[in-house]
């Protein structure tokens, strides 16, 4: 099977986990993509809060029902990919640059499933850059900052702002992203206290104690994770 059809078959599963009248958060990216699809074509009555501008924009043209995470008071269930996912659940996010309003859907929800194929499951986090949003203004001196907060974990690195086609990536509130090539992980609680001290971070893409279930798509059908 290939990783896009095990993505598919683990988006389907988690479309059969909503019930009718449910708010739920729309995650981001191809895997969340499938979810989206899935669930428009259940045709429940639900409102989906979305994580970004792209997964809006396919939601609305699947006719789904909208609303922003401040027109709600909670969410029922929010399901999302993940770039990796590690021990406990811990995952990385980001590779979609949609981090940070990824981890504010997910802190507001009841239950968060994460959806992927079956590469994505790894046992030790970090082969997979480490996306970190930060504010524009002053972005070069919050990268040499997120260098010594690297190096206090041990990790010597000088993370990457992200560019496409030469062109720095902005995310959907304005900012850009640095990836930071870890390469191993092993103490992901302390690098995101670390991460999170510096001034110009907005949020990085570690989801700790977030993740209450995986739905994983292999070759043999889905296999669920619990943390
Ligand atoms: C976006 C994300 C995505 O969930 C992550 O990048 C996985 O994407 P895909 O399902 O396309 O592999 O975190 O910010």
């Amino acid at each position: 099977m290939s990783a896009d059809d095990q993505k598919r078959i683990a988006g389907e599963a988690a479309a059969a986990l909503v019930e009718a009248g449910m708010t739920v958060g729309l995650g981001t990216g191809s895997t969340a993509a499938w979810f989206v699809k899935a669930l428009a074509g259940r045709g429940l009555d639900i409102r989906g809060v979305p994580t970004s501008v792209a997964t809006a924009d396919l939601a609305v043209s699947l006719g789904m029902k909208l609303a922003t995470l401040d027109e709600v008071k909670g969410i029922d269930l929010t399901v999302d990919g993940a770039d990796e996912i590690g021990p406990g659940l811990t995952l990385i996010k980001g590779g979609g640059a949609a981090l940070l309003r990824e981890k504010l859907v997910w802190e507001a929800s009841k239950r968060c499933v994460v959806i992927a194929d079956a590469a994505k499951v790894v046992p030790v986090l970090g082969a997979f850059a480490l996306p970190i949003e930060v504010v524009a203004f002053g972005h070069i001196h919050t990268q040499a900052r997120l260098c010594d907060a690297l190096a206090s974990c041990d990790i010597e690195i000088a993370p990457r702002w992200r560019k496409k086609d030469g062109e720095p990536v902005r995310t959907d509130g304005g900012n850009y992203v640095y990836d930071a090539a870890c390469r191993e992980i092993t103490d992901s609680a302390m690098l995101a206290d670390a991460l999170k001290l510096v001034t110009g971070v907005v949020e990085h893409g570690l989801f700790i104690d977030l993740a209450d279930e995986a739905i994983i798509g292999t070759d043999s059908g889905v296999k669920r994770l619990t943390p």
